[in-house]
């Protein structure tokens, strides 16, 4: 896609069934949610997350929490399957050693879509994202590191991982509004899981 950034075509495909399992039991005791921006908006996208950390927004801003505010747990353990797929893509894309303390999970639902931004909420750029989509297919818009560039449009299918980091790690991206759809394993909706290194 650009210098330190890679699209895997169908990379998660042999895994999905233990992925979709373990996606059922996250979300069982961590379940989606539609937070809201520091600004007051409420996300069009559902959230929740696995790992050590989990990533947070409300009134009060944007940050990395060990647990999910709506029960006051720790957030649900990476389970092997999630951790092994991360790990393998960061280092097919070139990036070895890459060890995830969080896992943000998004689901998209027709209509639902992610404005362009950086993920700068981690302390360490120096690890890449490794992003899984599942289920309806989107359009990834890939930017540069201003603002202002135009974005790429790729297309991310149900298996496609994304993955970015050295002078691509800062780059703006976001989702196009997602096309409604139905998708034989999950639905109308698509899932992503964005792993990142937050500490
Ligand atoms: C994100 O940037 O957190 C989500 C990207 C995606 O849904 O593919
Ligand atoms: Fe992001």
């Amino acid at each position: 896609m650009a210098e330190g950034a890679v699209l895997l075509h169908g990379f998660a495909k042999p895994v999905e069934v233990d992925l979709l399992a373990d996606l059922r039991d996250i979300v069982e005791q961590a379940p989606f949610r539609h937070m809201v921006t520091p600004g007051g908006h409420q996300m069009s996208v559902a959230m929740t997350n696995c790992g050590g950390l989990g990533w947070v927004t409300d009134r009060t801003g944007y940050r990395y929490d060990a647990d999910d505010p709506e029960t006051g747990k720790p957030w649900p353990a990476m389970p092997p399957s999630f951790r092994e797929l991360a790990e393998q893509a960061a280092d097919h894309a070139g990036f070895g050693g890459f060890s995830p303390d969080a896992c943000l999970i998004n689901r998209y639902q027709p209509g639902a879509r992610m404005s362009l931004h950086q993920d700068e909420d981690e302390e360490d750029f120096a690890a890449p994202i490794v992003s899984v989509s599942l289920g309806l297919p989107a359009i990834f818009l890939f930017g540069g590191l201003k603002r202002s560039d135009t974005p790429r449009r790729f297309r991310l299918q149900h298996g496609d991982i994304a993955v970015w980091g050295g002078p691509a790690r800062l780059r703006f991206h976001g989702i196009a509004p997602l096309a409604d759809g139905e998708h034989a394993l999950l639905g109308r909706q698509r899932i992503n899981l964005t792993f990142r290194k937050a500490l």
